[in-house]
């Protein structure tokens, strides 16, 4: 089983690949490929999959993390030129999201409209857990919250009553049974990395031995870092390769507590596991 990093905020030293605010991964299991998010555009994850030298007619699945523009928004013209594909995601994908700062609102979910979307797509939405490929699983959705979620305080969506906070229940993270153990792959974590930690547990049954992605500390205070190096050490710790919306000064926190264990994982990572 082969992961590799394929957007991110940061490159690799001397990589010819393409950096943006966003997040994608390619994870490949015995000849068949998943694409784990579309980072923010299909400029740069195009870019960057034809520098690995993977044609994205060769993908076998795709799947998504949650509804996020910086994660979705390479997902057009990705299917333009790989329609069809198999696309596992929680149905709440669909919902409209928004970023509002006072009256400024920006659109941050999905680009697409459903129509589009179920065209050139076999969409397979679903709350529960789905196993894309032998040992590649979809969480689910993390229903049980009761530890600090990842949020923005500027992300909402519109019902009845107008705006309301984004609940974040399309969030969703991969879950590889790898020969190296359990292996999570976060998206941005929206739901919080403890509460996604504990679902995993519940769900699969084991801790995982790594944990890959966005994991949305950026806003976490020093006692929720505390809470999760508590949580975590006991684990082993996993090996830690957090990017994307990790945040500088959590990266800092979890690398000052686990040493080696933590490593960065810009764009163009490549992790044999
Ligand atoms: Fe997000
Ligand atoms: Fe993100």
């Amino acid at each position: 089983m082969k992961v590799t990093c394929l957007v991110d905020n940061a490159v690799q030293a001397r990589s010819s690949l393409w950096g943006e605010h966003g997040l994608a991964f390619l994870i490949e299991v015995q000849g068949r490929r998943v694409l784990f998010d579309t980072g923010a555009s299909g400029t740069v994850l195009v870019h960057n999959l034809l520098q690995m030298n993977t044609l994205p007619n060769s993908m076998t699945a795709l799947a998504l993390s949650h509804a996020h523009y910086d994660h979705t928004g390479g997902l057009g013209v990705f299917l333009e030129l790989r329609p069809g594909l198999p696309l596992y995601a929680h149905p709440d994908l669909l919902r409209e999201r928004f970023s509002r700062r006072d009256k400024d609102v920006k659109a941050v979910g999905l680009r697409l409209t459903e129509p589009s979307l179920r065209r050139l797509a076999d969409l397979r939405l679903s709350a529960a857990a789905q196993e894309i490929l032998p040992g590649v699983w979809t969480t689910g959705e993390i229903a049980e919250r009761p530890e600090p979620e990842g949020r923005s305080p500027h992300h909402c969506v519109r019902d009845a009553n107008g705006w309301a906070p984004d609940s974040y229940q399309d969030d969703m993270a991969l879950v590889l049974d790898s020969p190296a153990g359990l292996v999570l792959v976060c998206g941005c974590c929206h739901a919080g990395l403890l509460n996604t930690l504990t679902h995993v547990q519940r769900t699969f049954g084991r801790d995982p031995a790594a944990i890959l992605g966005g994991t949305h500390l950026g806003d976490a205070d020093q006692a929720h870092l505390r809470r999760l190096i508590e949580v975590l050490r006991p684990l082993g710790p996993p090996a830690l390769f957090p990017n994307h919306c990790t945040g500088q000064a959590a990266y800092v926190t979890l690398a000052e507590a686990f040493g080696e264990r933590v490593a960065p994982c810009p764009a163009g990572t490549v992790l044999e596991l």
